[in-house]
């Protein structure tokens, strides 16, 4: 069989239009495999040229190429075309428009203790305060004897203990931790002042009521060096509750305390408003207590290894929980623990809001 320049034309024009108007990749290969297959009727064709006179093959061979160039390169550039329209395609499908109002986040909300502990850490953490971190199960040592808690004194006692079964290495019963303050003591046994920190975290006694939960939580902050004094914890305490309740003058009253860990001790009131039934921090002449505090007993820093001649300081103490209630107005703390979504859902804060010091604290 042999062809003519025209049948050439006509295959030519024929294959570049049907390849012109394949719809997809399937139709494409199919018109390959019909033109450049080993049947094809383009190889076909080039099959003819070795019986042909050297005459006839110079004069139709060149344009038979030409012709199986052509075809292979308008397949690849189609199949070009349909990757990109098949990318562009995609790209459409899962385009985001970012003008749409974010979808609302289904893990939950932040529970209002963990965000008052968040705004915490950022206002002391500011101050120059480390956040340190302790066990919940604790050494009769740690949570009594270092911090001057006489022995078999009825001091443990007011702290309605919760015992362990669990003895130590001298065989004192092990207890939940009564209040966050056995941290500042391993804080002290392991670091050298000058020492800066505050912990946060539960704490347990035995105790419910509409105030009172089994498991609560406290902050406690300690600051030892050389030259400490009630009047530098009286500023970093005015100026930690102006930052966390975001007012601008706050009266704190010290009144005289017993705690055995700190000498002289102090309960600390806060100046605030009750009319209209809602306790207001700040303004009015009411006054609520919200913590003690008082400078680290020597006894205290000697128990910890640290030189009570050479270095003092100031600790204090105060419930979370409460410091929540007041600040976003729960009225039950035991609330707090009842795992009620929709108390959750109502006092939660959202998980992409955390405090900052960008945008405050508030
Ligand atoms: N640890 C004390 C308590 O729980 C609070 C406190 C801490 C008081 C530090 C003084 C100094 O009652």
């Amino acid at each position: 069989m042999t062809a003519n320049t025209n049948d050439l034309i006509a295959l030519e024009a024929s294959l570049l239009a049907r390849i012109a108007a394949a719809s997809d990749d399937a139709a494409l290969e199919a018109l390959r495999v019909e033109a450049l297959g080993k049947q094809g009727s383009v190889s076909v064709l080039m099959k003819t040229l070795g019986s042909m006179s050297p005459e006839e093959r110079k004069a139709f061979g060149p344009k038979l190429n030409a012709l199986k160039d052509q075809i292979t390169e308008a397949i690849v550039v189609k199949k070009a075309a349909f990757a990109e329209a098949a990318l562009d395609a995609q790209l459409k499908a899962e385009a985001v428009d970012v003008t749409l109002p974010p979808v609302k986040p289904r893990i939950g909300t932040i529970h209002p203790v963990s965000r008052v502990m968040e705004e915490l850490a950022q206002i002391f953490g500011e101050m120059g305060f480390a956040v340190e971190e302790g066990p919940e199960i604790e050494t009769d040592f740690n949570n009594f004897t270092a911090l001057n808690f006489p022995p078999k004194h009825p001091a443990r006692e007011m702290h309605d203990t919760f015992f362990m079964n669990a003895t130590d290495e001298h065989g004192a019963r092990k207890v939940l931790r009564t209040h966050t303050s056995p941290v500042q003591v391993r804080t002290m046994l392991k670091q050298k002042p000058p020492i800066r920190m505050i912990c946060m975290g539960r704490t347990y006694r035995c105790d419910s009521d509409a105030t009172h939960t089994p498991m609560f939580h406290q902050i406690e902050g300690l600051v030892i060096d050389e030259a400490t004094s009630m009047a530098d914890l009286k500023s970093v305490l005015v100026a930690a509750i102006k930052a966390f309740f975001e007012v601008d003058e706050v009266r704190l009253r010290f009144r005289p305390h017993h705690f055995p860990f700190t000498e002289p001790s102090a309960e600390v009131d806060v100046g605030c408003d009750r009319s209209g039934g809602q306790i207001r921090i700040g303004a009015g002449d009411d006054w609520l207590e919200i913590l003690g505090s008082g400078m680290v007993h020597p006894n205290v820093l000697k128990n910890c290894g640290i030189d009570p001649e050479k270095y003092q300081g100031y600790a204090f103490g105060m419930g979370i929980d409460r410091l929540a209630m007041l600040k976003y107005g729960m009225p039950d703390l035991r609330d707090f623990f009842a795992a009620d979504t929709r108390w959750l859902k109502h006092y939660g804060f959202s998980p992409y809001l955390l405090p900052g010091l960008a945008q405050g604290v508030g």
